[in-house]
């Protein structure tokens, strides 16, 4: 573990540990707007539609913690909670999201922790998504942080879906009808069905406007 925590009086209080984290979401926050303006600028395209950056709340790192069995510990959250800093990058299509997961990927500074391709291989649910878990440098006065941050990389109907279920698992904490969820999962076949035809005609109405140029 390259963070430093309490236990040598590195990061020892919510404020530090705030303070950190949300310098690691500004910095991919920054370096996912700038993939995406001189993606416009060299392609005339943006792949991301838009950006969603958040800090987990105290009550949630702690409900989190003791979800898996550890102590409330400044320690234990910098260990084992790995969404402290979260952002979502939500595109048009399904093609963008492994354009954006593979320019990440390469970024210098940036390292990839893991990675889950929900997107190949969804959840029994129909949770369609791109994880990985990277850590960013944060340079501060006197030491270098590397600072853990999950993204998620989604598309357009993917992220609604997911508000849905989302929103479904809060109201019945688990414990959903199952007409509720079998809709949810026919539901997930729909929007895996309207990403790929959206695909299609994109890639469809791009030739034929390069046809046009051509002429
Ligand atoms: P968490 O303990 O929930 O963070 O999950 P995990 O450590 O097993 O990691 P995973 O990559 O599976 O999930 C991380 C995050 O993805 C979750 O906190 C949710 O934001 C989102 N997620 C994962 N699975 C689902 C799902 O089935 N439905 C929805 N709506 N979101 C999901
Ligand atoms: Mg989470």
């Amino acid at each position: 573990m390259e963070l430093k925590n309490n236990r040598d009086n590195e990061v020892d209080s919510w404020t530090e540990v705030n303070l950190i984290y949300n310098a690691a979401l500004r910095q991919i926050q920054t370096k996912m707007e700038i993939l995406n303006d001189e993606f416009q600028h060299v392609h005339r395209y943006n792949p991301i539609e838009h950006i969603k950056a958040r800090i987990k709340t105290p009550e949630s790192i702690v409900k989190k913690l003791k979800r898996n069995g550890y102590e409330s510990t400044i320690s234990n959250m910098i260990d084992y909670v790995n969404d402290i800093a979260g952002i979502r990058i939500i595109c048009s299509f399904t093609s963008d999201i492994f354009r954006i997961a593979e320019m990440i990927a390469e970024m210098k500074d940036i390292k990839v922790v893991s990675v889950k391709d929900y997107i190949t291989y969804p959840k029994p649910s129909g949770y369609k998504s791109y994880h990985m878990l990277v850590t960013v440098p944060v340079y501060l006065s006197d030491r270098t942080v590397e600072t853990k941050v999950e993204i998620q990389i989604r598309t357009v109907a993917m992220d609604f879906w997911a508000s849905l279920e989302h929103k479904m698992h809060y109201k019945f904490e688990g414990d959903a009808p199952e007409h509720i969820k079998e809709e949810l999962i026919e539901c997930a076949k729909l929007v895996a069905d309207l990403d790929d035809r959206m695909l299609t005609l994109n890639e469809e109405i791009l030739a034929m406007s390069g046809e046009k140029e051509e002429a």
